[in-house]
């Protein structure tokens, strides 16, 4: 068993000052995603430099991996920093020059789903025939009155009724509908396009969201998600680079990777330390524990005593082994916010091809299955997976990304395509892609790569969502440190959450985490200085 090193660091400011008479409080961060490294780099400087940071993979940034290819940059997790005055993430990638080389296509306005910067969407039907453009519009411009309504539901507190009904894609769906059918100017065909067309939306929509299908995406929750105004940032040089900026400032010891953590043994007393031989020895010394509320197990058996624990594990991580991951077990609250919570896989599919078969002003190929317009939530049999691909992007400029396409597909059927093989998943894409433009000769991809974040063992999903029966306050919930106490803000906060699940307003988001991570750190921060306050305000003796 070995302890974490102890820090010899010394700063002149007064917090660490204070502490360095007795000891340095130890605080072991779980997870070098954006969440722990922002809480990291909060601690350090703020004279908190006791801390160790344990990854359980091979490699920092977590849902955030760039990948190099040729000139370009794909990105298998987080692709845009949303919003710009008031994102952090945006002010980091500012101030650093990360967006001197972002191209127009590369900055977009409006929902992601509907950019049209560079040039137009292509919504291609399964028999291989272009949906006229107007019609398009027309029915995209119905689409988005019914979004906003989704919007209003969280702003005004309106209530809605039966839980079942609670939901973003039957409302969408119900209303939608509605609208198509009572247009008097529309034929019988072009109604049937636009129901199918609904159907493409709703699959983008989730695929956004993250989430299996709409129908499970709370509508009065929805609105609570904030949108940062400004447009959406592609980071040319890759998002790994605000990962880069943040891991700048932590010493490289402060990191270990491959350090998947077991057990987080908390609510931990002195009498238990005393039985497992956790307890200073007799020269005073400090042994592994002594005087530590939480010790952190890790696969390999090292173990970490610490004061304080930050967990920063995904939302589908807490899901799967909380059960296991706490000793003693959360509060019943906590699993039942963790359970309530949803949070399911998106994933992108990169194919590159040798020559564009697209026409330069085609921006994104949409697939429309005419058949599905008047099905309820579409449910496909396994071998169908590829229905749920609801678009493919052009990637732009081609001077820097060649002849790329990247595709979505979210939910279950996200997970059976990361069980495929390459070959297997590059020969479904191109028969998709022959079948929509009705262009047999489209050859198969140069290459493909893929992302694989739900069967990712320290990932399992892409990101939160507000599912059908749960609120902002089951992500109050999680975020809450334990053991609770009267105060969120007072001794002894041993276990702490932050990640992209825990924010209330940006969940979902790269911000989200960031800002988690430093709201966490900070509640330990300001914890420590009150104690300070109080210590040298005291009358003499
Ligand atoms: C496909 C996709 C597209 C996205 N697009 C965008 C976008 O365009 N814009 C945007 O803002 N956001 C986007 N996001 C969301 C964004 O990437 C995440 O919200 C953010 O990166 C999450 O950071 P985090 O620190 O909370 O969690 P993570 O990045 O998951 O970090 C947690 C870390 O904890 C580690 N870990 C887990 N369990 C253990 C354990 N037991 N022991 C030790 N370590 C452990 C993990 O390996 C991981 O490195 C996207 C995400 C995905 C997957
Ligand atoms: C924490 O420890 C105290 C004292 O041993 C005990 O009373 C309490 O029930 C424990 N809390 C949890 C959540 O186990």
């Amino acid at each position: 068993m070995q302890s974490c090193e102890i820090s010899s660091d010394s700063t002149d400011d007064p917090l660490s000052s204070s502490l360095r008479s007795q000891r340095q409080p130890r605080i072991v961060v779980i997870g070098a995603g954006l969440a722990g490294l922002a809480a990291t780099k909060t601690l350090l400087e703020n004279g908190l430099t006791d801390v160790a940071v344990l990854e359980a993979s091979d490699r920092i940034g977590g849902r955030v991996q760039s990948v190099q290819h040729g000139q370009a940059t794909l990105e298998l997790g987080a692709t845009w920093i949303h919003g710009a005055h008031g994102n952090p993430i945006f002010h980091l990638a500012e101030d650093n020059g990360l967006l001197e080389h972002t191209t127009d296509g590369e900055r977009s306005v409006g929902r992601i789903s509907l950019y049209t910067k560079n040039g137009v969407a292509h919504y291609l039907t399964n028999s291989g025939w272009r949906i006229p453009k107007d019609l398009v519009e027309e029915f995209s411009d119905l689409y988005n009155e019914v979004y906003e309504l989704t919007q209003e539901f969280f702003q005004n507190g309106k209530p809605v009724g039966a839980e079942s009904q609670n939901s973003v894609g039957i409302f969408t769906r119900d209303l939608v509908r509605k609208k198509i059918m009572v247009d008097p100017d529309d034929s019988e065909a072009s109604r049937r396009l636009k129901l199918a067309m609904l159907q493409q939306y709703l699959k983008v929509e989730s695929c956004e969201s993250s989430s299996p299908s709409m129908d499970e995406v709370s509508l009065s929750e929805f609105g609570e998600w904030t949108e940062i105004p400004g447009a959406h940032y592609v980071i040319p040089g890759g998002f790994i680079k605000i990962v880069e900026l943040l891991a700048q400032g932590i010493p490289e010891r402060v990191v270990r990777l491959n350090k998947p953590v077991r057990r987080i043994y908390w609510n931990y007393s002195a009498q238990q330390q005393a039985e497992i031989g956790d307890a200073e020895d007799h020269n005073g010394d400090r042994r592994p524990g002594a005087g530590c509320p939480v010790r952190v197990e890790c696969e390999d058996c090292e173990s970490f005593a610490a004061d304080h624990v930050i967990v920063t594990a995904s939302l589908g991580v807490l899901k799967k082994s909380h059960e296991w991951l706490f000793s003693p077990s959360l509060p019943e609250d906590k699993v039942l916010s963790i359970q309530k919570l949803g949070i399911s896989t998106t994933d992108k599919i990169f194919l590159e091809f040798a020559e564009p078969f697209w026409s330069p002003e085609c921006n994104s190929i949409q697939f429309v299955w005419e058949d599905e317009a008047q099905l309820e939530q579409p449910v496909y049999p396994e071998e169908l997976w590829y229905r749920k691909i609801c678009s493919f992007d052009v990637l732009y400029p081609p001077e820097r990304y060649g002849h790329m396409l990247s595709g979505w597909i979210c939910g279950e059927e996200a997970l059976l395509m990361e069980r495929c093989d390459d070959e297997t998943v590059a020969e479904t894409c191109t028969e998709l892609l022959r079948k929509f433009t009705g262009n047999q000769n489209i050859p198969k991809p140069r290459r493909i790569l893929r992302s694989s974040w739900g069967s990712n063992p320290f990932i399992r999903g892409s990101y939160s969502f507000t599912r059908v029966g749960s609120s902002g306050g089951d992500v109050e919930r999680l975020a809450m440190p334990l053991p609770y106490a009267k105060s969120t803000k007072a001794p002894p906060l041993q276990v702490l959450f932050a990640g992209e699940a825990t924010h209330r307003k940006y969940y979902s988001t790269t911000h989200g985490a960031l800002l988690s991570g430093q709201r966490e750190a900070n509640r330990l921060i300001e914890m420590y200085q009150d104690l300070y306050n109080a210590e040298t305000t005291k009358p003499n003796m």
